[in-house]
């Protein structure tokens, strides 16, 4: 335990009372004479309403429980801190990234997606890498995954996605065996999803570890520097243990021997002191290059190749300390896209401009009502001066008056044109344009990227994902829903579409057009971009 660590600090005030420290008492404090029979009417007769401590017992029992998370319900978390390795200042303002001298303390929550939280680790699927910075000028959160992509391009769609990949709304079960025919219907008729199912098909989606898995902020950000110059960033977080996958006959057994096994690993490791340890990375592209690719900055089923943008290492994770309390920290912390310090800004990608509204409004009612910042996990460890007054679960006395502009006293001072030069500032983006339903035509071009990824696989790991398309896509019932996803494979790569259709019953489609090789590097405006972190 690091005394010097402000969070830590800050739970030690949050402590429940020692239960082994005196006798058991109500919620009122009034100690409790006894605790395993009910009060009744002689040895054989009825229980008495009477008995407050009873209906007390049993009415917290039933209340135990909260709504599981709508997506990502699974998942295990732990404390750390994060350093820089120099300045960033060149980029951006962001304290937390100025002073390789100063720890930030984190909390990251790992999870996987589709399952409820009583399901298996290690199925295949999509992995949460959220980190909850609790920064000297306020929380940052950095909500990613496992992967640098996403299945969609417009938030919009999330709600159809995810009714497509969750079980049927009739019975709870997938169609087909273990995968479902309206995940597969809804890919094959929105190739977006392409690039990013060809991650979920690929060893990715299997990881050994938590403590051997990539993160990716996915969207491209921005930083934004003292001056004001923005410059757009996708986040990197690298494994010092390397990446490590399991095989799918290992994931499956384990499925059934361990259902905890990644949780219980990062619980044990950190237990042992064995820290987990990932690098932050940052690929950094001029403003002025926005349009320097053949893809869009502001599409996230895309990736920027590194080949193009190395990664410059910026800093350090580690995660050194299990919570004290599942419920009250891992379950109950709020992460939150929109939670930015002065420094970070967003894009205007559709997907994280969805997000943005999407997790405060999810917490509302998972943590019910608009209080939850002021949970011990949530809670910034810097001071929280505003107007916002009760709502349910309000656990402050505030005094004074609530308005502002206020000339009578109390309260909290007027903020307009504050002079404060650490105040946020949003980037003052100049926008124009009509208001459509459309995106610029690279949004259009699926298959590019997932073709990039298959050709850089080894033939080890195209094996590995031609069984996985074999096994996940032939559990299928529809053969048509099969047939399309084979087309869509087509466009990509026709040699794994054959392998995939000879596997699973559908005829050898045509062969179609290659997709076009990576276009060359552009010539970016930064000339220190050589990815050595200096
Ligand atoms: C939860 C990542 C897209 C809505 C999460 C979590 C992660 C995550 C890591 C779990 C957070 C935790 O541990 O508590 C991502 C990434 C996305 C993405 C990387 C795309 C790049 C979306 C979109 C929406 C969305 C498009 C909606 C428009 C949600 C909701 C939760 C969630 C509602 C549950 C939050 C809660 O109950 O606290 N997401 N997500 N996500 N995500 Fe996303």
């Amino acid at each position: 335990m690091r005394p010097e660590d402000p969070k830590q600090r800050q739970r030690d005030a949050h402590r429940a009372d020692d239960p082994a420290s005196g006798p058991l008492t109500t919620d009122q404090g009034v100690v409790v004479d006894h605790t395993d029979d009910s009060l009744a009417v002689g040895e054989r007769g009825p229980t008495l309403l009477e008995d407050f401590h009873f209906r007390e017992k049993i009415t917290r029992f039933d209340h135990e429980r909260i709504p599981e998370r709508v997506v990502h319900a699974r998942g295990a978390g732990a404390y750390g801190f994060f350093e820089p390795y120099h300045s960033c200042a060149e980029f951006t303002k962001a304290a937390f990234l100025q002073d390789p001298s100063v720890r930030t303390p984190v909390f990251v929550r790992f999870s996987t997606v589709q399952g409820p939280r009583g399901s298996a680790d290690t199925v295949r699927d999509v992995r949460g890498f959220a980190t909850k910075f609790y920064t000297s000028e306020g929380n940052y959160d950095l909500v990613g995954n496992n992967f640098p992509v996403f299945f969609i391009q417009d938030g919009i769609k999330f709600p159809d996605f995810v009714h497509a990949v969750k079980p049927e709304p009739h019975n709870e079960i997938p169609t087909g065996q273990s995968a479902h025919d309206t995940l597969w219907d809804f890919v094959s008729l929105q190739p977006e999803t392409l690039h990013t199912v060809f991650w979920l098909m690929s060893d990715r989606a299997i990881p050994r570890s938590y403590r051997t898995m990539q993160g990716f902020g996915v969207h491209t950000f921005r930083f934004v520097n003292a001056e004001g110059r923005g410059t757009f960033v996708k986040f990197h977080w690298k494994p010092k243990l390397g990446l490590h996958s399991l095989v799918w006959d290992e994931a499956q057994e384990i499925q059934g021997r361990d259902p905890d096994y990644n949780r219980r690993d990062l619980w044990d490791m950190i237990e042992a002191g064995h820290y987990p340890e990932w690098e932050f990375g940052v690929q950094l592209v001029p403003e002025e290059d926005e349009h320097a690719f053949d893809f869009d900055l502001l599409d996230p089923t895309k990736i920027i190749p590194e080949e193009q943008v190395p990664v410059r290492p910026i800093g350090r994770m580690v995660l050194d300390r299990n919570p004290d309390n599942f419920f009250a920290e891992t379950e109950q912390i709020a992460f939150h896209t929109a939670n930015v310090v002065p420094g970070i800004d967003f894009t205007n990608d559709p997907l994280l401009q969805a997000r943005n509204f999407s997790y405060l409004d999810t917490q509302l009612i998972r943590l019910g009502g608009p209080n939850f910042a002021q949970l011990p996990v949530n809670r910034p460890v810097v001071p929280v001066r505003n107007n916002q007054r009760d709502g349910y679960h309000q656990s402050r006395i505030h005094s004074g008056t609530n308005y502002s502009e206020n000339s009578l006293g109390g309260g909290c001072p007027a903020v307009a044109g504050t002079a404060d030069p650490s105040a946020f500032r949003h980037l003052q983006e100049r926008v124009d344009g009509r208001k459509i339903r459309k995106r610029s035509a690279s949004f259009q071009d699926h298959w590019t990227q997932p073709a990039l990824f298959w050709r850089s696989m080894s033939d080890w790991e195209k094996q590995h994902m031609i069984d996985a398309f074999r096994f996940e896509l032939g559990k299928c019932v529809s053969m048509r829903v099969r047939e399309r996803t084979v087309e869509q494979l087509t466009l990509v790569d026709h040699d794994l579409a054959a392998a995939v259709a000879e596997g699973i019953g559908v005829d050898l489609p045509e062969r179609r057009d290659a997709t076009p090789q990576p276009a060359p590097s552009p010539a970016l405006s930064f000339e220190n971009m050589k990815g050595d972190g200096s």
